[in-house]
């Protein structure tokens, strides 16, 4: 029985609870089909609540064989269940009492894959954002916190390992073939951080020392065989603690941290105190099957949940409109963390390009919503690359506006003010002005309104007079739900670049607050007049890209050149180049489509060539500029009536161009950047394989020819290497024989590695052209597919609906029946997974008209259907209402 029931929930709403949560005493007697699960919670009412105001408990699909208060069986009249809610009356007024709710529970049997469920297996708990109710009768709710000790019985043989929240207590024979454990967490908790491993596992120890000198024991549990695998993620996890002390000054709170690989889960990670649980695909790791993608992944991801520790955890979130503040500061932290571990620049071009493919479409679409959302149907829709990515932009605003020491400041008194709370934005915002005195009002708009900023550039020079004008106007679009805008405060960092590529220093400026490099833009239009400048500049704006904002800017290609090959800011000559190329991609893309040919200049056909043999830049920023921008980012630029198929010639076409007149550079890029014997994942050794893979993509372009990929395949020494040649071959020669050997044998030689096949699976999906749909279908009922398994669904579905624009979009809209149709079947199982999957279609707006109106075709076949969940009755409203 679903119970939700899909009625929209409003922060204007939000109530404090009636009663006040003290402490959680949970048995957990294990079995696959009935676990009994016996809750008691401490309550008393809350000052000022009214003296018979009930007790109402969330809950989902439950199934209650019994409730006591203080022991004794509640009579019948004092309570009522109403599917999503157990409502009890005549509770004291005064005192303390204690509520006992027995529930029985199938966790081999769920397969939404959030509550208690079992995977390969093991028993493990998903409790964010609702999924605590579906264990027991709680408030599940994160403003509700309470002190857990946990009891755990289950089988010797198959539950030997047993963990929860805290430290343990320790542990017994509990007569037959069963054991019982006890856990104790000490610091008080949402019940969506609460979280339950017990399974046959096998174990990784280390120690970390902290700050204050206390000892931290350090476990990774994985299935039996795979410890070795989880070296790297250790090694992360060390790193994050020590980082977090150094630039944060937090210093772990328990004895023990633990983190449990899981291959059945529905998003990344999830950070239960002192419990981390995590999608595999982010601990394992090794030189032979995992990339230097996943290693740069698993390094981001096991920072992100342990620096939740502090941001999310001690102090957490009031409400779930709130999801920002634990999850923006917390990317904005994993961010920070990435970049002083690698390269802060190529980081930030990784992120900017994240943020452009993820983000951007979703703010200029129908599911655009503001970082801080005022009204939701299902929670589960809202752990969006707007909460996220957008929300780490605006914490990373903050710090450009008030610089880096008031930063610091803010940050420190939000951890001295509001350790052990659950708080709102606006708690957050006033640390930040209360420790720097600046008024953020405006700024604070960033959470409320939703639609990325437009901003309009014109320049003008005066050369007589030495005087440069800067015009800038913003635009916020229209959004769902939010008509009109009101300007924002927008901080565009810039500099003005002298032929030389050295700065140019103007005597003044005026017209508007400019400090240390920074522009902030406040009114509608502004117009900056800078003085003393005898020479025209070029402006570089919005470096590291300061604020995330579209730029609307006629920019000359000499300028552009310039920056692109002296600007001293890494990601500035990155953003440069793409600026060069996005105009004549677009050009390209309408002159294929009138007459199917294709050219472009030679500035841009030298620059890229020239970046790529540029000895003085590090690989991994040069493998950057030439991954060019994507299909999806000509796409976004283009905005409406986009034909994928001619994007997709245009930007081939370009991609032709480059490799015939770079062909020498890249073909000693290819021997050159070679991995030497000894594997190492870091940046650089990383950088050098990305470079020598961009340097074969582009070969295959100039030769034609699959030898070369076939060859890289066969050589390969590391997972990087080999599935990039596979790419190559797949996506460049998918009919070859040497493409269908190496398809063979990677199947072959991986065919017991599930994080592998996903890749094989994947690599198949994002072949570009029409084909690819049978392709996909026949792999759907491939031996090795696996429809229950998320990674294995995300790996061949989702790779095709959310990273193959020309397949997935075909003409003939076939590739929007299969979303559809497999999008209902999944929601079957999985909701959560199935409206992920159906976002796919988010920027179906902006198709050209056939197609466009074959994806809203496939909108309304899901939109039909009767037995919807909440999650993806949700997702096709919102995509068809705007
Ligand atoms: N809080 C998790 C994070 O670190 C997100 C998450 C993990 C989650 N599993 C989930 C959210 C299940 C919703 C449902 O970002
Ligand atoms: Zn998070």
């Amino acid at each position: 029985m679903r119970t939700d029931t899909g009625k929209a929930v409003h922060l204007e709403d939000y109530k404090e609870t009636d009663f006040v949560l003290e402490r959680v005493d949970l048995t957990f007697e294990l079995d696959p089909k009935e676990t009994k699960l016996t809750a008691r919670s401490l309550y008393h009412r809350r000052e000022g609540a009214g003296a018979d105001a009930p007790l109402v408990l969330d809950g989902d699909e439950l199934n209650m064989t019994s409730l006591l208060l203080d022991g004794v069986e509640m009579p019948r009249e004092h309570y009522e269940e109403n599917g999503r809610q157990l409502i009890i009356s005549n509770l004291p007024a005064e005192i303390a009492f204690e509520i006992t709710v027995e529930t029985l529970l199938s966790p081999s049997t769920n397969t939404e894959l959030m509550g208690l469920y079992r995977s390969n297996g093991v028993y493990c708990t998903q409790c964010e954002a609702e999924g605590f109710r579906r264990m027991t009768y709680a408030y599940d709710r994160p403003d509700s916190l309470g002190v857990y000790t946990t009891h755990i019985i289950a089988d010797k043989t198959s539950c030997p390992i047993m963990l929860s929240n805290g430290n343990c207590l320790g542990g017994a024979p509990y007569g037959g073939d069963k054991h019982f454990v006890s856990w104790f967490d000490p610091h008080p908790k949402p019940s969506y951080l609460f979280a339950l491993v017990a399974g046959d596992l096998g174990v990784v120890e280390d120690t970390f020392t902290t700050m204050t000198g206390r000892e931290v024991t350090l476990k990774i549990y994985v299935e039996h065989g795979k410890e070795p695998r989880a070296a790297y993620a250790m090694d992360a996890l060390k790193r994050s603690m020590k980082w977090d002390e150094e630039v944060f000054g937090r210093e772990y709170d328990l004895d023990i941290f633990m983190i449990v690989a899981v291959s059945d889960f529905n998003m990344g990670a999830m950070e239960n105190k002192g419990l981390n649980i995590f999608n595999d695909k982010y601990v394992l790791a090794d030189p032979e099957t995992a990339t230097d993608v996943d290693y740069a992944n698993i390094e981001a991801i096991i920072a992100h949940e342990y620096f939740h520790n502090w941001t999310g955890n001690r102090i957490t979130c009031r409400d779930w409109f709130q999801l920002c503040l634990k999850e923006g500061l917390t990317v904005f932290r994993d961010h920070e963390f990435s970049a002083d571990q690698r390269s802060r620049a190529v980081k930030r071009i990784a992120e900017v390009r994240r943020l452009k493919a993820d983000q951007f479409p979703e703010d200029g679409g129908p599911l655009a919503h503001p970082v801080r959302p005022t009204t939701y149907k299902e929670i589960n829709n809202f752990y969006t690359a707007t909460v996220y990515e957008k929300g780490a932009e605006v914490t990373r605003m903050i710090s450009v506006i008030l610089g880096r020491k008031a930063f610091k400041a803010g940050m420190d008194l939000y951890f001295e003010r509001h350790d052990g709370q659950a708080v709102t934005i606006e708690d957050y915002i006033k640390c930040f002005e209360d420790a720097s005195g600046a008024d953020l009002t405006q700024f604070a708009l960033w959470y409320h309104q939703a639609g990325t900023p437009l901003i309009s550039v014109s320049t003008d020079y005066d050369a007589g007079k030495g005087v440069f004008t800067l015009s800038l106007e913003q635009m916020i679009p229209a959004t769902p739900g939010q008509p009109n805008k009101v300007p924002m405060h927008i901080p565009l960092s810039f500099a003005l670049l002298l032929p030389d590529g050295s700065k140019a220093e103007p005597e003044s400026i005026d017209g508007g607050d400019v400090s240390k490099g920074v522009i902030h833009l406040r009114e509608r239009k502004q117009v900056l007049t800078f003085t003393g400048l005898p020479t025209r500049p070029a402006l570089s704006l919005n470096r590291g890209f300061s604020a995330p904002v579209n730029i609307q800017f006629d920019q000359n290609p000499a300028d552009l050149a310039l920056i692109a090959n002296h600007d001293d800011d890494l990601f500035s000559r990155w953003y440069a180049v793409t600026e060069l190329a996005l105009p004549e991609l677009i050009m390209a893309t309408a002159s294929i489509r009138a007459n199917g040919a294709a050219d472009f200049s030679d500035t841009l056909v030298d620059t890229l060539v020239s970046v790529a043999g540029d000895e003085k830049l590090e690989p991994a920023f040069r493998s950057q500029v030439l991954a060019l921008p994507s299909e999806s980012d000509i796409a976004r630029e283009i905005a409406r009536d986009t034909d994928p198929d001619a994007i997709h010639a245009a930007r081939n076409a370009l991609l032709k161009a480059v490799a015939l007149k770079g062909a020498t550079v890249f073909a000693q890029l290819f021997d050159r950047m070679k991995t030497p014997d000894a594997f190492s994942p870091d940046a650089e050794s990383a950088g050098k394989r990305a470079l020598r893979n961009a340097a074969l993509f582009y070969l295959a372009h100039a030769e034609d020819s699959p030898a070369r990929a076939f060859s890289a395949f066969d050589t390969a020494t590391n997972m990087t290497d080999l599935s990039q040649a596979l790419t190559v071959l797949a996506h460049e020669f998918p009919d070859s024989d040497e493409t269908k050997e190496a398809l063979r044998a990677f199947l072959a030689r991986y065919s017991d590695n599930a994080l592998v096949l996903d890749k094989w699976f994947s690599v198949q999906a994002s072949a570009p052209g029409h084909g690819t749909l049978e392709r996909v279908k026949a792999l759907m009922t491939h031996p090795q597919f696996n429809a229950e398994n998320p990674n294995r669904v995300r790996a061949l579905a989702g790779t095709f609906a959310f990273a193959n624009p020309t397949g997935f979009a075909r003409p003939d809209g076939e590739g929007f029946t299969f979303l559809a149709e497999q999008v209902l079947a999944i929601d079957k199982r999985n909701p959560q997974l199935a409206a992920r999957l159906l976002t796919a279609l988010r920027s179906w707006h902006s198709l050209e008209q056939g197609r466009a109106s074959h994806a809203r075709a496939a909108l309304l076949s899901v939109e039909q259907n009767d037995s919807l969940s909440i999650d993806v009755r949700d997702i096709v409203e919102r995509m068809l209402a705007a």
